[in-house]
C-alpha cells in the first residue's frame, strides 16, 4: 500500500520524508490557506523534498477555470497530480487532463456512484474521505469496500486513495479492503508504529543489557 502525507506543512512533510517511507503528498485549500505559504511557492519545496505524486487542488468552479489552473500547476513540476472536486465540471476537467495526460486526484468523494463516474472520466485517483463520513455517523469504511467492488467488477485502472484518515485503524482496514493508497495526516503518521508493548519491550532489552555490563 502506498503512503501519502495529507500536509502542507513544510517541517511535516519534511520529517515524514526523512524517514524513507512516504510515497507522496496530497493538499488542499484549507491546508494551503493554513500554511501561509504562496502556493507556488509550496508546491516548489514540496517537490523537492518527496520523489512522488504531489496533489495540487483547483480552485476554479468551471472546467475552463479548471483547465487552465490545472495546466499552469502541472508545469511547476512532473510530479504534480491535479486535484479536482467532484462534480460535472469536475470531471469534465478531469477528462481532459486526462486526454493529454495530466494526471489527476479527484476529491471530495462520499458515495461509490461518484467514485465510478470519476473513473469513467479518467481519474488517476479517487479520493473517498472516510473520516468525514464516520463524523455523520455512516461507516465510511464501507464506502471503501463499494468502490473496490465497483472498480474490480469493471477493471477500473483509478486508484483509491483513502482520505480524511483520522487514526491508525483506519489505515488498517483501507489495507485489508485493498485501497492503493492512504493519505494520512502527519500526527497519524507518528502514530503509525506506536504499541506499548513495544516501548515496554525495548526498555526491558537494553535494561537487561545495561545490566549484563556490570
Ligand atoms: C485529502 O486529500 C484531504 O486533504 C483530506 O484527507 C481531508 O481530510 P479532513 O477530513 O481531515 O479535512
Amino acid at each position: 500500500m502506498k503512503l501519502f502525507i495529507d500536509s502542507a506543512e513544510i517541517k511535516e512533510i519534511e520529517a515524514a520524508a526523512k524517514t524513507g517511507l512516504i510515497d507522496g503528498v496530497t493538499t488542499n485549500p484549507s491546508l494551503v490557506a493554513k500554511s501561509g505559504v504562496k502556493f507556488e511557492d509550496l508546491l516548489r519545496r514540496i517537490c523537492e523534498l518527496v520523489d512522488g505524486p504531489i496533489s495540487a487542488e483547483v480552485t476554479a468552479m468551471d472546467s475552463v477555470g479548471m483547465i487552465s489552473e490545472g495546466k499552469k500547476l502541472a508545469a511547476i513540476h512532473k510530479n504534480i497530480t491535479v486535484k479536482v472536486p467532484l462534480t460535472f465540471e469536475g470531471l469534465k476537467a478531469t477528462r481532459a487532463f486526462s486526454s493529454e495526460g495530466i494526471k489527476t486526484n479527484v476529491t471530495l468523494c462520499f458515495t461509490a456512484v461518484q467514485a465510478m463516474m470519476a473513473a469513467k472520466a479518467g481519474a488517476t485517483y479517487i479520493s473517498p474521505f472516510v473520516g468525514r463520513l464516520d463524523d455523520i455517523g455512516h461507516a465510511g469504511m464501507d464506502l471503501i469496500r463499494d468502490i473496490k467492488t465497483v472498480y474490480d467488477n469493471y477493471g477500473y485502472k483509478t486508484q483509491i486513495l483513502v482520505a480524511s484518515v483520522r487514526h491508525v485503524e483506519h489505515m488498517l482496514k483501507a489495507a485489508l479492503i485493498g485501497g492503493h493508497v492512504a493519505t494520512i495526516p502527519y500526527k497519524v503518521f507518528e502514530q503509525l508504529l506506536s504499541h506499548p508493548l513495544t516501548d515496554s519491550g525495548l526498555a526491558r532489552f537494553m535494561k537487561d543489557w545495561e545490566n549484563a555490563k556490570k
